[in-house]
């Protein structure tokens, strides 16, 4: 079918018409970035989605994020504009693996990091996000023992930062996991008034050299904040637009990749188009759905992240 000339008005138009609410991951590309309701890191649109009053919700971000938002949404109808856009992460972590994995490490807290599928949301006590894992280990009682999952990088920094031991499942993001030390420490050299910031999803030897390290949303806040006029950022580069955008005066160079490889840039989260989210709205489709046990059993431990990060 043909697409309308102007796809920013047709959404517009849609989005009256089925009361439904944009939410925004800072890894979209920028088009959709501009038409967002609600544009944040999963932390901000988790909470968005526990709390919006739409008949519709669709989600701009990859797979586990709209599950996330169906989770706490049964009645509503959720929206993805790419069914592919998955998670090398959440992928990397199946469920069957994952139970073997939890049955192997008996009296353990199951703390699972939200970029993972609703069935291992299931199996969990309590999801974290980049933005309140540290919080969050922080509040467990010391003498408890803890499975961190799936991100392995995530779950190091989370250990070094609260001197616990955790006990890590060996995942890891395939766009924080290709920065190169070797590149990010020249950059550094021939910008030497630039500050290095970077996501705990990187790697140790990245983030040995990171002047700050927070989740997408706190980096953005940090660049605001901090009186550096030039920064280094180690992350998906969708949220470069966001910051040139709110900081037109700073300059943000993208932290480079190893090898010849142009490509921090999420595979999945690209796979979402401005005309994917149009169609999504007029079809109605692809829709997310879940089995409601699955679903039930992964919303208590939601739940009580949004209870311990409040
Ligand atoms: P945050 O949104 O918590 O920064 O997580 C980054 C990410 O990789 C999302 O897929
Ligand atoms: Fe998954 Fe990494 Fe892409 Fe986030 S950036 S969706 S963790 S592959």
């Amino acid at each position: 079918s043909s697409l309308p000339d102007d796809l920013f008005a047709a959404i517009e138009d849609l989005k009256k018409e089925l009361n439904a609410v944009i939410l925004v991951h800072y890894y979209q590309e920028p088009d959709i970035q501009d038409i967002a309701d609600y544009l944040g890191d999963s932390l901000t649109l988790s909470r968005q989605a526990a709390t919006t009053d739409a008949d519709v919700i669709v989600f701009a971000g990859v797979h586990f994020m709209a599950e996330t938002a169906k989770i706490l949404n049964p009645n509503k109808l959720v929206l993805l504009p790419d069914l592919d856009a998955g998670c090398s992460m959440a992928d990397g972590c199946p469920p069957e693996e994952f139970a073997a994995f939890k049955a192997a490490h008996p009296d353990h807290l199951v703390v699972c990091y939200v970029n993972c599928s609703a069935a291992v949301k299931a199996m969990s006590d309590i999801i974290c996000t980049s933005s309140n894992a540290v919080d969050i280990v922080n509040q467990i009682p010391k003498d408890q023992p803890i499975i961190f999952a799936p991100d392995k990088n995530l779950g190091r920094y989370v250990s070094e930062q609260t001197g616990r031991d955790l006990v890590l499942w060996d995942g890891s993001c395939m766009i924080h996991e290709i920065f190169s030390e070797k590149k990010i420490v020249q950059l550094k050299i021939e910008h030497p008034q630039a500050e290095f910031i970077a996501h705990p999803e990187c790697e140790a030897p990245v983030l040995r050299h990171a002047d700050y390290i927070g989740s997408t949303k706190a980096l953005f806040e940090y660049s605001q904040g901090s009186a550096a006029e030039q920064f280094i950022v180690a992350t998906e580069p969708g949220i470069l637009y966001q910051m040139e955008k709110h900081m037109p005066h700073k300059q943000f160079i993208a932290a480079p990749a190893t090898g010849n490889c142009a490509c921090n840039e999420c595979p999945h989260m690209r796979l979402n188009t401005l005309e994917k989210l149009y169609l999504a709205m007029k079809n109605r489709a692809p829709e997310i759905t879940l089995p409601e046990d699955i679903r039930i059993a992964a919303l208590k431990p939601m739940q009580r992240m949004l209870e311990m990060s409040a």
